[in-house]
């Protein structure tokens, strides 16, 4: 697999989602961002949302669960149609249990990591996982600013990985855009999400492929 991107319809216009989705054609996933106002002071949308999302979209559905009790509900997403479901590392009461209810189900499992949680948490851990998602800016809202800070926790991850021979998904997300982008795929990540950058462009679907191709480029020439 290649470089990754993975618009967040967050920034994109919620009264029109099959228009704004169908726009990013070209990218390789669609991130729904799942917030419910108590992990994360912010509130989006939930399964019966998704679940529509899921059966429009011409993309697979990467869920971010910024939830509480994902236990109980991210298999639920699963259920719903997310091909891929990141849950909050903060928010879990088991993290591996989430991870094996994923994956019998047929999803990629993934965790997430605020910016303020150690790498370490799921070091030893990481055979349970497809991807890691390193959270670039705090979670809660679309267009803050990237925090270089975390690519040390890319970089750890991108060695574990390959220590253990293995092809570990590394997702960022928050102020993935043009400049930082290249920095992301140096350190080792591999797929992106990307809010503001892509559904603020003039032209987002060829954002999209723009942003690829830099993360592609920064990695070739090493
Ligand atoms: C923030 C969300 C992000 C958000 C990113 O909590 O998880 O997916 O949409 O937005 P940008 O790319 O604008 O930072
Ligand atoms: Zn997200």
């Amino acid at each position: 697999m290649g470089m990754q991107i993975a618009p967040s319809i967050l920034s994109a216009d919620f009264a029109n989602l099959e228009r704004e989705i169908v726009k990013v054609d070209t990218a390789d996933w669609l991130h729904v961002d799942v917030m419910d106002g108590h992990f994360v002071p912010n509130l989006t949308l939930g399964l019966p949302v998704l679940e529509r999302i899921a059966e429009v979209s011409p993309m697979p559905i990467d869920a971010h669960l910024m939830i509480e009790n994902p236990d109980h509900w991210a298999p639920r997403y699963a259920e719903a149609g997310a091909t891929s479901v990141t849950f909050h590392y903060e928010a879990a009461n088991d993290p591996k249990a989430i991870a094996r209810d994923l994956r019998k189900l047929g999803a990629r499992a993934s965790v997430a990591l605020k910016p303020g949680t150690p790498v370490d948490a799921i070091m030893d851990d990481l055979a349970e996982f497809d991807m890691v998602l390193v959270m670039t800016v705090e979670p809660g809202f679309g267009g803050q600013e990237f925090m270089p800070d975390m690519m040390d926790k890319v970089r750890a991850l991108r060695h574990a990985s390959n220590e253990a021979g293995r092809n570990l998904w590394i997702q960022t997300d928050g102020g993935i855009a043009r400049d930082t982008i290249e920095t992301v795929a140096r350190a080792g990540g591999d797929i992106f999400v990307a809010g503001s950058a892509v559904y603020k462009a003039e032209d987002p679907a060829a954002e999209v492929d723009t942003l690829r191709s830099l993360a592609a480029a920064a990695v070739a020439h090493d």
